[in-house]
């Protein structure tokens, strides 16, 4: 396994459903950005990028998306469409998502503030990255 799936533990009442991600508590580290993703055209897919030190959590909080994560060594796929799963993706992961449905949003919490340079976008310096090439 390459992604660690977390329960979020969820209170469900009459009123609908309350999700929470706490530090210790689900949450393996200090969030110190949250972004989210949406009106992405149904089937397109974003990420093909690595991160050389951060983490992430990554929620799909409305719709479906179906994630591909590679250690450059094994492959993962995971499906996200249910609001009380959350995946933990440590850095060194190529990740790929496909938005799978039109009304798909994709909370991302992260360790560290946001940095280009830590980010590798092309594969062949990912595969050098982790020693594979
Ligand atoms: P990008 O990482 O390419 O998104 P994706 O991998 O989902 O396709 O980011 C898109 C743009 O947003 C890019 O210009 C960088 C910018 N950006 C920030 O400025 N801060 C951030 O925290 C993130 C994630 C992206």
């Amino acid at each position: 396994m390459i992604g660690e799936i977390i329960d979020v533990t969820t209170f469900l009442d009459g009123s609908g459903a309350l999700s929470v991600l706490e530090c210790d508590q689900g949450l393996p580290f200090i969030v110190r950005r949250v972004y989210y993703i949406y009106g992405v055209e149904e089937g397109a897919v974003r990420g093909a990028h690595a991160h050389q030190s951060s983490e992430q959590i990554i929620v799909c909080v409305a719709g479906h998306c179906r994630v591909t994560l590679n250690n450059g060594f094994e492959l993962q796929t995971v499906n996200l469409d249910t609001r009380d799963k959350a995946l933990y993706i440590n850095s060194c992961v190529w990740r790929e998502i496909e938005f799978s449905t039109e009304d798909a949003i994709l909370l991302v919490l992260a360790d560290k503030k946001y940095s280009e340079k830590e980010c590798i976008r092309d594969y062949d310096e990912f595969l050098h990255f982790v020693g594979v090439l």
